[in-house]
């Protein structure tokens, strides 16, 4: 079975306090089994002195780090039969997060006999320049090295190495990746092409830039999904944002609101019931599969609220059914991750993707070049 996370971010600074519109849609979010249980023993860890810049000649461009990998040797036919080598290529997150998740390569293994490699990115996990993430997140001069052109080099060198370390000259290279990660994959076949002999991109929008993808786009399937389940539902949110800034705009407007949502702390402004309902609506969107589906969820407690229920209170019957029985709901204190920090450097600097909302969805109207 296909089981890739899919990391990406998605975000968007339009009504938000914070910057991140939506937390990193992370594989815990769906298989928190698959992370919790322990690595088997058929995964091995290794280091390569990684060079830190590939593409010049600088002194300090010969600078090394410590770049972790982790080969499963488990179903292998060895070099000799030139059995292959499929490499997950690691995205915006420590590669331990991905291991147990990555289905695609353990259930195709066997079959193949092949090599399992999982690299992981630099700047995320064990992968760190610089000696430690303080120093390496520091500022525009070691963070320039934080990149994906980079980070495919780094993989292009591992597998040479790996090939190398065991004599598996013939044994042809797959790399695979989700999300981010697949459009990484993508680019390493292109770029590399005497490396790997195919790419397998999961979920991977490559084409996700300016001018090549509508503005729009991430927003208007988001707002479809929803209407397709149902039009009240996505009346019922389209209309909610200004209902709940006129709430909020009230004297003690923010309590009320507060109680309504069952806030874990009081709400310091709308933004912050706004960002939490944005990212319940887009993930919803995003992982509508079976068997829980999501959007039906929340569409089914909006819609079916008690008939005097006004628009606020049917948003906040969608919250408690699509997050469960739970002491409270939004507003938690919450360190930042990994991923939090090192996408954000990503997508400001490289993978900036067009996320507008258009006009004609059920979010609130926002400038996409915000983001
Ligand atoms: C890799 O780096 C470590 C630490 O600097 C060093 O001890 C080791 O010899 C290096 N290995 C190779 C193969 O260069
Ligand atoms: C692979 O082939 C080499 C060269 O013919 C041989 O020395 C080696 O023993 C073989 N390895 C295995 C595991 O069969
Ligand atoms: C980054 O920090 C280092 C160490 O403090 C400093 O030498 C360097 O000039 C800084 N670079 C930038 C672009 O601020
Ligand atoms: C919801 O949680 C409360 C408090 O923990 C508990 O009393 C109640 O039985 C739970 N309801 C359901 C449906 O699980
Ligand atoms: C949405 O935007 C388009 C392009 O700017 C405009 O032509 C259209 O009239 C707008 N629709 C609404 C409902 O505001």
């Amino acid at each position: 079975m296909m089981l890739l996370p899919c990391l990406l971010l998605i975000l968007s600074a339009c009504v938000s306090a914070t910057q991140y519109r939506i937390p990193r849609l992370s594989p815990t979010d769906r298989d928190s089994e698959a992370l919790s249980s322990p690595l088997s023993d058929d995964f091995k860890t290794f280091y390569y002195n990684q060079t830190l810049d590939h593409f010049n000649y600088r002194p300090e461009s010969y600078t090394t780090f410590a770049h972790r990998y982790i080969i499963n040797f488990k179903y292998w036919g060895g070099a000799n039969s030139s059995a292959p080598i499929l490499a997950y290529l690691g995205a915006e997150g420590p590669l331990d997060n991905d291991l147990n998740v990555v289905g695609f390569s353990t259930d195709n293994a066997a079959q193949f006999g092949a090599l399992l490699v999982y690299i992981e990115h630099r700047y995320y996990g064990k992968s760190i320049p610089f000696g430690s993430r303080e120093v390496a997140l520091k500022n525009a001069s070691t963070l320039g090295y934080f990149n994906s052109a980079q980070a495919i080099a780094d993989y292009a060198d591992v597998l040479i190495h790996v090939k190398k370390e065991l004599h598996a000259k013939d044994s042809p290279v797959i790399v695979l990746g989700g999300s981010y990660g697949g459009m990484l994959a993508a680019w390493f076949r292109l770029k590399y092409p005497h490396v790997a002999l195919g790419a397998l991109a999961s979920s991977a929008p490559i084409l996700y830039f300016d001018n090549i993808t509508p503005h729009d786009a991430y927003y208007s399937i988001a707002t479809k999904d929803f209407r397709d389940v149902s039009e009240s539902c996505y009346e019922t949110i389209r209309d909610s944002w200004s209902k709940i800034e006129t709430i909020a705009s009230k004297p003690d407007g923010l309590s009320i609101l507060s109680k309504e949502f069952k806030s874990c702390s009081p709400l310091k402004n709308s933004a912050q019931l706004e960002d939490f309902l944005w990212s319940m609506y887009t993930v919803a969107a995003q992982y509508d599969h079976p068997p829980r589906y999501p959007v039906t969820i929340i569409c089914d407690a909006i819609d079916g609220a008690s008939s005097g229920s006004g628009i606020v209170e049917r948003i906040a019957a969608g919250v408690f059914a699509y997050k469960g029985n739970l002491s409270c709901y939004m507003n938690q204190a919450r360190d930042e991750t990994e991923t939090d920090v090192g996408w954000r450097w990503q997508r400001c600097s490289e993978m900036v993707m067009p996320l507008s909302t258009g006009n004609d969805t059920m979010f609130p109207a926002c400038n996409s070049e915000m983001q």
